[in-house]
């Protein structure tokens, strides 16, 4: 497919699970994200979304997301738009169908962070803007196209046949993860105790995409085997927003799943170490892993502006 193949079939779509887009595609727009960091970097204007408004609906706190995705849509010359759930007639029971219909006479896209999944498939369903998945109890697909980008800028462009692991609670990064990294034909390990596996249903579909791709999925409680020669290794929270509590529990069942120093030497040697940010210092990663010369998670968070800013001017 040329270039303006791929501008015309992603330009409208929804962007709530990589599950739904091709490798190609996944592949066009993290190229998209370098171009547009580079533009950025050598202050070349870049306006590709001139006019348009992008709304952003927050039922959960954020920091990345809220300010990546405000200062990226401002670098596109377009508007982003606020939308604290709790100022919305949304957050007084109003349907998110009728939301959502609302919204699409108005604006030109949606960025939705929330609990449940289905709520933002009702939101995509209805509305006709695109709708962005910025996180849910489910799936962050939208951290796992900076982590794919990140992951390229420093260990080049095939990631075929790299070995990612993930350590920790097999939450909504788990699940994003493993979809992302089947898609790239990467071998993904999630090293997660027993009753915090992934679920089976994203696991199913990471598999059947890696089989496809080259791939690899393998879910084990072994955090030694799971490391060993990792190129990347990956922490997340224990306990995800709206699990605070069980952060207690959470926190004794997941105690031996952390990142430090004495793990990251069973990686490979050049292995880099990952997080999606907030992180607990002392809990899922330690503070010298955090910020020893190995770790890439300024960068991490830094691409979440280049890699989303794609994704808006593919979409909208
Ligand atoms: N990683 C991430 O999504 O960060 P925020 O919760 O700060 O948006
Ligand atoms: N698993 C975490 C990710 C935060 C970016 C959460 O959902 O809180």
């Amino acid at each position: 497919m040329s270039m303006t193949d791929f501008a015309s079939a992603l330009n409208g779509r929804d962007f709530l699970a990589l599950y739904d887009y091709t490798p190609e595609e996944l592949e066009y727009l993290l190229d998209l994200g370098d171009w547009l960091k580079k533009m950025h970097k050598e202050g070349k204007p870049h306006k590709l979304l001139e006019g348009k408004t992008l709304g952003l609906i927050f039922q959960k706190s954020s920091t990345r997301t809220r300010v990546s995705f405000e200062a990226g849509m401002v670098q596109l010359g377009g508007y982003p738009m606020f939308l604290s759930a709790n100022d919305l007639q949304m957050g007084r029971g109003e349907p998110i169908k009728d939301t959502a219909r609302v919204l699409s006479r108005y604006i030109d896209g949606i960025m939705i962070r929330t609990f449940k999944h289905s709520d933002v498939e009702e939101l995509a369903e209805f509305g006709d803007i695109p709708v962005i998945n910025g996180l849910t109890d489910s799936l962050h697909p939208c951290q796992v196209m900076a982590d794919l980008m990140t992951i390229r800028e420093h260990k080049g462009k095939n990631l075929k046949g790299m070995k990612m692991t993930y350590v920790g609670d097999g939450n909504n990064m788990a699940h994003s993860l493993m979809m992302g990294g089947a898609k790239m034909g990467m071998d993904v390990v999630i090293a997660s105790p027993s009753g915090y596996s992934p679920e089976s249903v994203f696991v199913k579909q990471a598999k059947e995409v890696a089989a496809e791709t080259g791939g690899s999925i393998l879910i084990t409680p072994d955090i030694q085997l799971a490391s060993k020669d990792a190129d990347v290794l990956y922490a997340d929270v224990w306990a995800s927003m709206g699990q605070e509590e069980e952060a207690k529990e959470r926190m004794a069942v997941l105690s031996s799943y952390q990142i430090n120093d004495e793990l990251l030497k069973k990686a490979a040697k050049d292995a880099i170490v990952m997080h999606c940010l907030p992180a607990h210092r002392g809990e899922e990663v330690t503070e010298s892993v955090l910020e020893g010369p190995q770790s890439v998670i300024f960068d991490e968070a830094e691409n979440r502006m280049h890699a989303q800013k794609a994704v808006l001017a593919a979409l909208m």
